[in-house]
């Protein structure tokens, strides 16, 4: 049992199409869109209905089933090939989070496999990717709480919960395990600009559950640690690289090199599906960039002075060596590094 934020799904079979809860709206209005084609899901992900590396994952899969029942329907013979396009366009729909492309290979390797009309494997497969991704959480949640002594508050940013997996979340998961242990005092959340996914959404995750949440600027952040007031900087990440380095949202690295600076642990937390063992270090992660319009407006008001531009990257790169502690579903690394990680995949996912 949960409250209804700890339990909700962002992304729901419908029997027929893909139901999106719609994160633009939140928390205003609870308002879901359904897919019914790969390309709809293309675009829910481009435009951030659905977002967080894990739940962008997911809602991929399960558009790998809409495009391989369009394709079976218009030419049985060739529909491999015929959905080539659709799954392009998934792949291309945001580049920083690899669980995109994890997720994608995972379906395509299901379709290799498939004989006959693919529907019902290919559902079966995107229904398991889902079902992984919140026992990870699960699995995390306990393992990330244990790391956490004693009573504290802690830090996150952006939004790491139920919203940006297929449900509990992975820092939110901790922050929420640890809480029902009692080791969590109350959560700071980082209101991150420019999406204010901390604002809007973790913010409307941790109301919901009862866990006392305060928000504030990013720009806060530092003076907080300094102040000695929180035990534990928790956050997630949208692609680990093979060397331990971490791409999450924007901030993420200046939180990292404060909490350093103040002794405050740093603490990732990520299923192993947001490990890219081919990427050898951050350098090669690719990093988005957004229009410029999601600074200079808020919503659809104008906030800058008419004539400046803005540069929007919406992740950075934490090094390696600012991560205290990675927690993945297959265990927990401290300091983490290449040979701790590539030990960490070559484990068996059950171990
Ligand atoms: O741009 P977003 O909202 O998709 O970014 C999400 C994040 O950066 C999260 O911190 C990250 O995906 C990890 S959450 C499971």
């Amino acid at each position: 049992m949960g409250s209804d934020a700890e339990t909700l799904r962002p992304c729901r079979w419908t029997g027929r199409a893909l139901a999106l809860l719609d994160q633009r709206a939140l928390p205003e209005e609870v308002r879901w869109i359904e897919c019914a084609d790969a390309g709809t899901v293309a675009r829910a992900i481009r435009e951030m209905v659905v977002r967080g590396a894990p739940a962008i994952g997911i809602g991929a899969a399960y558009g790998v089933v809409l495009a391989a029942r369009r394709a079976w329907r218009e030419s049985a013979g060739r529909w491999r090939e015929a959905m080539e396009d659709e799954l392009a366009d998934l792949a291309a729909a945001r580049p920083t989070a690899v669980n995109l492309a994890w997720a994608l290979e995972r379906m395509r390797a299901a379709a290799r496999r498939a004989s006959g009309d693919p529907a019902e494997a290919l559902l079966r497969e995107a229904q398991a990717i889902h079902e992984e991704d919140i026992a990870a959480n699960r699995r995390m949640g306990g393992l990330g709480a244990k790391l956490i002594d004693g009573r504290c508050d802690v830090l996150t940013h952006c939004n790491t919960g139920s919203l940006a997996t297929g449900g509990y979340g992975t820092a939110l998961g901790v922050i929420r395990s640890a809480w029902r242990q009692g080791k969590v005092e109350s959560v700071y959340a980082d209101e991150t600009r420019p999406w204010l996914q901390g604002a809007r959404l973790t913010a409307w995750e941790l109301v919901q559950d009862g866990i006392p949440v305060r928000l504030l600027a990013d720009g806060a952040a530092s003076f907080l640690l300094g102040r000695g007031a929180v035990g534990w900087v928790v956050v997630g990440a949208d692609r680990v690289a093979a060397n331990g380095d971490v791409a999450n949202k924007i901030g993420t690295y200046a939180l990292a090199v404060s909490a350093r600076h103040h002794g405050v642990g740093f603490m990732v937390v990520a299923p192993s599906s947001t490990i890219d063992p081919d990427c050898p270090d951050g350098g090669a992660i690719p990093i988005e960039e957004r229009s410029p319009t999601e600074l200079l407006q808020l919503g659809a008001q104008r906030v800058a002075a008419p004539g400046a531009g803005a540069w929007n990257p919406v992740f950075d790169v934490t090094p390696a060596s600012l991560v205290d502690a990675l927690v993945t579903e297959r265990g927990v690394l401290l300091r983490p590094d290449r040979a701790r990680i590539r030990e960490l995949l070559a484990a068996s996912p059950a171990a």
